[in-house]
């Protein structure tokens, strides 16, 4: 019996990994800590809220003096952390939110495994969940390696590399058993439609402008969500402790490239004239310090653990599509706002 805490289990890469480990562990009890944001939806994990190893806990990880509570009530076995802030343009637009989660969130949550998994280390694990954007931007060419030195440039990567660096001061000072992985831009179900994909995605399927930021040269490596969450699975389970791995799909794609595909799927899946959703393309401002290119190199995963990607992106986009297409409801409740009362008529009537 092994008790996880997956934090931001409500959220798009975080339901997926909950949903991975109650279905695929049903010896592990799995409690998903989350605070709800906006970007924070049960509705994701309706399909198995009613597992019996599965616990939805709402909870800040903020707020230092709860988690030490929960630690001390629980006595996890192991922390998978994925709860953040993760939008690049709102961390543009209000910073502080991001060092609180990111930074703060994460400090309360090693500390809280310092205090309570002492005389224990070895056998418990702190698995943090990061990004590529802590490397900074690519020109051209190259790819990012496990041993690029970090360089971030937005407050969110900035707030994750900062993140990073405790992670492993914890493992090197205290001797906590930490992973971390980098990975690379997710696409997939129940991604929040503010995001590029899942954006484009619903504009196009309500006729409205797809904005594309600068001239849509800017190159982003795209993985299936499914991908990252299998790829997490095997990281936590065979991970050296205090090792780092990087996690992507060979997948480069020029933002405007990768929307005239998007606006191909959509007039083919939508029954439209061909080339008709490529007239809602619409150039916008750039975003500010906008990286030019992200590209991973997952060799180390590849060779050490066996980890390979599943899904090839244009059968994977078409997957996507299809899920947002046949999920109207899903898809409204979150752009409606109507989604956070799905909490209320779930969870606190019990
Ligand atoms: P998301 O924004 O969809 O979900 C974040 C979740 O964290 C939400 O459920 C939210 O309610 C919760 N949360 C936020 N602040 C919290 C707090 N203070 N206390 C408790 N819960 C809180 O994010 P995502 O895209 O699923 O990303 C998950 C993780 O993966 C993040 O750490 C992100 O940095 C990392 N990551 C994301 C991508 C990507 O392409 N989306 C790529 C690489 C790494
Ligand atoms: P995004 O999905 O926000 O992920 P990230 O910034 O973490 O890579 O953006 C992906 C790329 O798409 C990025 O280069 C910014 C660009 N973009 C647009 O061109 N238009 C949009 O409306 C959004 C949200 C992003």
């Amino acid at each position: 019996m092994m008790k996880l805490i997956i934090t931001g289990g409500a959220g798009f890469i975080g339901s997926h990994v909950v949903r991975r480990f109650v279905t695929k562990y049903p010896e592990y009890e799995i409690i998903n800590l989350d605070c709800l944001t906006y970007a924070g939806n049960l509705a994701n994990l309706k399909d198995i809220q009613g597992a019996s190893n599965y616990r939805f806990v709402k909870g800040d990880i903020t707020n230092g003096s709860f988690i030490n509570d929960l630690f001390r009530e629980e006595l996890p076995d192991g922390v998978i952390h994925l709860a953040a802030e993760s939008h690049v343009d709102r961390s543009i637009t209000d910073p502080t939110a991001f060092v609180m989660t990111n930074v703060i969130g994460t400090v309360n949550l090693l500390n809280a495994a310092r205090e309570f998994w002492k005389g224990d280390y070895a056998k418990k694990r702190f698995y943090h969940v990061s990004t590529d954007e802590v490397y900074g931007a690519l020109g051209e060419t190259g790819m990012f390696t496990e041993v690029t030195a970090y360089d971030p440039h937005s407050p969110y990567s900035a707030s994750k590399a900062s993140s990073d660096h405790f992670v492993r001061a914890y493992h090197d000072t205290y001797g906590i058993d930490v992973v971390i992985s980098n990975c690379s831009n997710n696409y997939g179900s129940h991604h929040f439609p503010e995001k590029l994909i899942p954006l484009a995605i619903n504009n196009i399927k309500n006729n409205k402008p797809v904005p594309v930021y600068g001239k849509g040269e800017n190159v982003r490596d795209w993985l299936w969500v499914e991908d990252h969450a299998r790829a997490i699975d095997v990281i936590f389970h065979e991970a050296k402790t205090g090792e780092t791995y990087n996690i992507g799909g060979h997948n480069e794609w020029k933002n405007i490239d990768l929307i005239h595909l998007l606006c191909s799927i959509m007039d083919q899946k939508l029954g439209r004239e061909p080339g008709s959703s490529a007239k809602l393309i619409t150039y916008v401002t750039d975003r500010a310090g906008h990286d030019l290119r992200y590209a991973i190199d997952s060799t180390k995963l590849q060779q050490n653990l066996g980890w390979t990607p599943s899904l090839q992106f244009e059968e994977g986009l078409a997957k996507t599509v299809e899920w947002y297409l046949e999920n109207e409801e899903w898809l409204n409740n979150v752009t409606s706002g109507n989604y956070k009362s799905y909490y209320e008529t779930q969870y606190t009537d019990r």
